[in-house]
């Protein structure tokens, strides 16, 4: 008999949906998986504001499909401007969080944060009315090694920011490593980490052996397969509670992903629950697959626990070679043309 199991449906905390002809083509498909979903804020020029924040918010809604329930759930840009009255005036407007991008780390960085510390103030601020910070951890310093830069920035960042600022509440995002697993699980119950599937799933021999897979290439990059192992540990280990579902699915066109400077981001959002129920099962532990996908994260930050659930079904899945992207692009999902052995059914 195929073997099938049933949760209480998912939220993805960590989430690209970007905008225009491209939001329309991505959206539906979180929608479909997921209840809710933490929308990031980096488009171009950033979400910094609250207005337009709701703005945004209202675009996402208009591209779901007909009777979807899904709801997004939004964050603002911290940027070297952020005031501690935009917090006050972000929270009561319902934003969850901030985001820090250290300006430089990542897919439209460049107007992040380039002194956190200068920042005190609103960080304080975040921590008086519960917004939790979510941070992009990597250091930008360009003498620091790519593979390297996470566990640089939980030394000369994270660590003094949780000494210096103990109830703030801080996610760590998509985490690459085992500094990052041992940091979230060793920490106070105001700490967690996001996980995404590649981190989960791929080591770095699955960017770089055989020619350079730009499929493959996010940031944080993947790094060596011990800390793939210590990510598995972790969700999988008795610290389980402060890890949770995020994706960080992050669509670009393949022209932008297969060229001489190709961009970070990879897609996993049409088989994004599929991807984890392949993680927790290689391990052992589709026991844990709820807690991890739906409870952990909405406990984090003082969500209900949706109503709906989901079915997923032991049965391989092709996953499509390709998907339209906007006017004549092309998005190239995770493990396109190839299987994945999970399939949520309808
Ligand atoms: C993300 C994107 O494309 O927006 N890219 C990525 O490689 N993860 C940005 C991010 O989350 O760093
Ligand atoms: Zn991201």
């Amino acid at each position: 008999m195929t073997q099938s199991l049933t949760i209480i449906r998912p939220d993805d905390f960590h989430l690209h949906v970007r905008d225009g002809d491209a939001l329309a083509a991505v959206v539906p498909f979180s929608a479909r998986q997921m209840q809710r979903a933490l929308i990031m804020p980096n488009l171009k020029p950033p979400v910094t504001q609250v207005a337009d924040a709701l703005a945004y918010r209202q675009r996402i809604l208009a591209a779901l499909p007909a009777n979807s329930t899904f709801e997004p759930l939004m964050t603002l840009y911290l940027t070297d401007q952020t005031t501690p009255q935009q917090v006050y005036a972000a929270h009561a407007a319902g934003m969850i969080a901030f985001k820090l991008y250290p300006a430089g780390a990542t897919t439209h960085s460049d107007a992040g944060v380039t002194d956190l510390f200068g920042l005190m103030p609103v960080l304080e601020a975040m921590a008086e009315v519960g917004m939790p910070l979510l941070v992009h951890g990597e250091v930008t310093d360009k003498t620091i090694d790519i593979f390297d830069r996470e566990a640089v920035f939980i030394e000369r960042i994270l660590q003094p920011l949780l000494i210096e600022l103990p109830e703030l509440k801080v996610v760590f995002e998509h985490i690459t490593t085992a500094q990052a697993a041992q940091l979230v699980a060793e920490a106070s119950e105001c700490v967690a980490a996001t996980v995404t599937p590649q981190h989960l799933l791929l080591n770095r021999n699955d960017l770089l052996v055989g020619g350079v897979r730009p499929h493959h290439f996010c940031l944080p990059v993947l790094k060596r397969e011990q800390h793939r192992q210590a990510l598995v540990e972790a969700i999988c280990g008795p610290q389980s509670h402060k890890f949770f579902l995020g994706t960080d699915s992050a669509p670009h066109a393949q022209t932008a992903k297969e060229c001489a400077c190709g961009c970070a981001g990879i897609f996993s959002a049409p088989i994004a629950i599929e991807l984890y129920a392949e993680v927790f099962d290689k391990a052992g532990a589709l026991d844990k697959l709820q807690a991890f996908a739906s409870e952990n994260g909405a406990r984090f930050y003082g969500l209900p626990l949706n109503q709906q659930t989901i079915t997923l079904r032991k049965e391989p899945q092709m996953v499509a070679e390709h998907f339209v992207y906007g006017d004549h692009a092309h998005l190239i999902p995770l493990r396109a043309g190839e299987t994945v052995s999970w399939r949520m059914v309808d």
